[in-house]
């Protein structure tokens, strides 16, 4: 089935119906996991408290040398290898975080950098738990828009940096990974139907990590009440009432938006909080909690990381089949929400004999993207060097 070439609607045609559709994916998480009895060594809890409360297990935890862009890099390759792109194909690369490299450059940036996508575009977006949906929303819109027609859209996290170590209430909870998809601009109808985005920023205080020009951290600064600099902090009742409200209600919101009942959802893909939460939303949509996709139990709640881990989990585990109509649904802080109806099926046909050739282009271009990273820095010190024994 025909893709698009990129700007096809720049040339004053009539632009042709495009679609956005997912055809990569791909997961990373850290090397270490942490179970709930090892948590229990430096925090009074115990593993019965999480998991009856929770459903938590374990979560993965990096080690110094990994970070939010290393995670974002390894499932940003493998979804590349999955989507059979190279990465110079890449007109878009967004990075859904809370646990960004720097303020900037964006983790997006250095990704964009590593993976040599030249011709991409890259930043950053803030919407916590949800980021995921709101980022893939966004860059559906814009291939179905006509203006890109590759999209890379990553959720990843550290979450473990900016957790107190002390609070059982907010450390048990998260963890760290990240997950990555690819989106195509393609003529089948399909992919991404319909979405939902809100915010009520009068929750903000709910669910909060200062930054550095935030006002709260200021007052700390000063020896006020005011919350840590970029330490999570929770009220977690309220969000746990908040979570199960908007879940039923974006699911209804977007299936409503996309022209299909709730009935007609093969799998929901809710973000990972609470297993409690996932099934409240279940008893309140009337619909079997087994067509919500879980992972809680071995990996916490990884926060914009984790519906694109959990779909890459459902794809790979086959709970996902051509012409199901699947349902992403974040919520967090801001606060936030966010839910997409996709219908599912690859537009594009495989090409085995083509792969292993893609595949060996790939890694040329990682290399390539090293020592093009290199000697640009390299260029601009001597272009330094020169300028300043000019003046
Ligand atoms: N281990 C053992 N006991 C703990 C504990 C822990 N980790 N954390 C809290 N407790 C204790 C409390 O101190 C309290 O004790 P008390 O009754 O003696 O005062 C008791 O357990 C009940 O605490 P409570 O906060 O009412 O528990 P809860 O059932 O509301 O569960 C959360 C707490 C955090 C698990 C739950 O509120 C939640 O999941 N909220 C949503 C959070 C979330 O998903 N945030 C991210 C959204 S993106």
């Amino acid at each position: 089935m025909a893709t698009f070439e990129r700007n096809d609607s720049a040339n004053g045609a009539p632009a042709a119906a495009r679609y956005a559709h997912i055809v990569g994916w791909g997961m990373a998480l850290p090397e270490t996991a942490m179970s709930n009895d090892e948590l229990s060594t430096f925090v009074e809890t115990d593993d019965e408290w999480i998991f009856a409360r929770t459903g938590i297990r374990q979560r993965y935890i990096a080690h110094e040398g990994e970070s939010t862009a290393t995670l974002a890099y390894r499932a940003a390759q493998q979804a590349l290898e999955v989507a059979d792109i190279l990465p110079t194909e890449l007109d878009l690369i967004v990075v859904a975080t809370s646990t960004a490299e720097n303020i900037f450059p964006s983790t997006a940036s250095l990704v964009q950098d590593w993976l040599n996508a030249h011709d991409a575009g890259a930043f950053d977006l803030s919407a916590a738990c949800s980021g995921f949906v709101y980022a893939l929303n966004m860059a559906a819109d814009s291939i179905r828009a006509g203006s890109i027609t590759s999209a890379l859209v990553i959720g990843a996290e550290t979450m473990s940096r900016i957790l107190d170590w002390q609070d059982r209430s907010t450390c048990i909870l998260f963890g760290d990974g990240a997950g990555a998809v690819v989106l195509k601009a393609s003529a089948a109808p399909g992919g991404v139907l319909a979405s939902v985005l809100r915010s009520d920023g009068a929750g903000g205080d709910l669910l909060a990590i200062p930054s550095v020009g935030s006002i709260d951290a200021a007052a700390s600064r000063a020896g006020g009440n005011g919350n840590k600099l970029y330490k999570m902090t929770m009220a977690g009742g309220e969000v746990f009432r908040f979570a199960t409200r908007v879940v039923s209600e974006s699911i209804e919101q977007a299936s409503a938006r996309a022209g299909i009942a709730v009935s007609d959802i093969d799998l929901v893909v809710p973000h990972q909080a609470n297993l409690r939460i996932l099934q409240a939303a279940a008893r309140k949509l009337g619909i079997d909690i087994k067509k919500f996709m879980s992972n809680l139990e071995k990996y916490g709640n990884t926060s914009a990381a984790s519906i694109p881990i959990a779909l890459c989990e459902a794809i790979e585990a086959k709970r996902i089949q051509d012409d199901d109509h699947i349902a992403l649904v974040g919520f967090g802080g801001g606060l936030t929400w966010a839910c997409m109806i996709i219908r599912w099926g690859l537009p594009i046909p495989r090409k085995p004999q083509s792969s292993l050739l893609n595949r060996q282009r790939r890694h040329v271009q990682y290399r390539i993207a090293k020592w093009r990273s290199r000697s640009r820095r390299w260029r601009r010190r001597v272009n330094r060097r020169v300028q300043s024994m000019r003046d």
